[in-house]
């Protein structure tokens, strides 16, 4: 079956999304259009920015892929203190983004816990409830998950990177850390505990083929996932998966693929939000804005503290770490306008799926 009769059916089984997903050419274009076509008709051109504030760099993990994996001795380690978490939360509230995002290396511990309530706490106060709350803090018991729920966060990122556990294996250490089957329930307790529940996976990993990206995207829809942000896997020298560098797609080829599976999860999940991953852009200088072009709803501006940008070095070559985040609002309302679409100011921009989700 080729693409254009794909694209008739209601309902996409897993050959079909594979066929999207290695799509070339005029197939592609079709496969684009359709998903703006579908985006358009079902949530709009709106996009919503959530203020990224990547907060630490200290983690306890040490996935293979990762820049800041916990061997790396090379990764120069910071902590934002809590006053410099709360100028970029005022930054963000003042300049009506709607939402901002909490990241940082994974860490478990009491204290850390505590910290994250008491920023929680701090932040829906300075904007009078206004901004809302994203954590993106790794796996968590569901005590600190409840606890930090309670405390005003109603959205959590968790990406699988994976859904092949196989997969996963290999891309981490083998130990209770990091494993395949507490990470998936750590999304399922996020759920259950009313989160807007969000993943997401890399895409053109080692050993990684459309086949299994398709898989990912049938995981994403059969978890009834209401946000997802996903994109292209980029190498990092201080890392193990390094060495596999030359078994790679070419990055422009990675590049494309996250932009299909964006397309493909559009046409999938009509009504969820998807985010315009910042990896993208460190392979393209549009690339966020083609994947707003092509299904994509949401962006992260960076609002870190300029100093540290640099160091929350995931991925090599991460673009926009010495701008302001003044000078990035600019930027991106010229670039949203480029691709058509317009900025959700002062909007929560929650996804429509959550909401339909809880009304059934
Ligand atoms: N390339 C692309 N994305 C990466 N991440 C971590 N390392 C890399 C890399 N080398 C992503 C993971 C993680 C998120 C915070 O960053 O998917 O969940
Ligand atoms: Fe950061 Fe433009 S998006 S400078």
């Amino acid at each position: 079956m080729g693409v254009r009769e794909i694209l008739e059916k209601e309902q996409l089984e897993r050959e079909d999304l594979r066929i999207l997903l290695d799509s070339q050419k005029d197939d592609k274009k079709l496969l684009f259009r359709r998903a703006e076509e579908v985006k358009l008709r079902e949530i709009g051109n709106k996009v919503y920015f959530r203020g990224l504030v990547e907060f630490s760099n200290i983690c306890g993990k040490d996935c293979y892929y990762c820049g800041i994996r916990r061997s790396n001795k090379k990764a120069h380690r910071y902590n934002v203190t809590d006053d410099q978490i709360l100028d970029a939360a005022r930054f963000a509230h003042e300049n009506n983004y709607g939402s901002l995002v909490l990241q940082a290396g994974e860490l478990e511990s009491t204290a850390f816990t505590e910290r994250i309530v008491s920023l929680l706490r701090e932040i829906k106060k300075l904007s009078s409830g206004k901004l809302g709350i994203t954590l993106s803090l790794g796996e968590q018991s569901r005590e600190v998950y409840k606890r930090w729920f309670d405390a005003g966060a109603h959205r959590y990122l968790l990406r699988i990177e994976t859904s092949n556990p196989e997969l996963y294996r290999k891309y981490h250490p083998k130990n209770t850390l990091h494993d395949y089957q507490n990470r998936l329930n750590c999304l399922y307790t996020l759920k259950e505990l009313g989160y807007q529940t969000g993943t997401g996976v890399m895409i053109g990993l080692p050993f990684q083929d459309t086949g299994h990206l398709a898989d990912d995207l049938l995981f994403m829809k059969n978890f009834d996932i209401d946000m997802v942000g996903m994109g292209p896997y980029i190498e990092h020298k201080e890392t193990p998966l390094f060495q596999y560098r030359d078994q790679l797609l070419p990055i422009r080829e990675r590049f494309n693929v996250a932009l299909k599976m964006i397309a493909t999860l559009r046409i999938l999940m009509k009504d969820i939000n998807i985010a315009a991953a910042t990896a993208l852009q460190a392979i393209d200088p549009v690339g966020r804005e083609k994947a707003v072009k092509v299904g994509a709803n949401i962006i992260m501006p960076n609002i870190t503290p300029g100093k540290y940008r640099n160091d929350y070095a995931l991925y090599e070559n991460k673009p926009c770490v010495n701008e302001e985040p003044e000078e990035c609002k600019h930027c991106l309302d010229v670039r949203i306008q480029l691709v058509d679409g317009e900025i959700g100011y002062g909007e929560w921009g929650d996804s429509k799926h959550f909401h339909k989700r809880n009304e059934e």
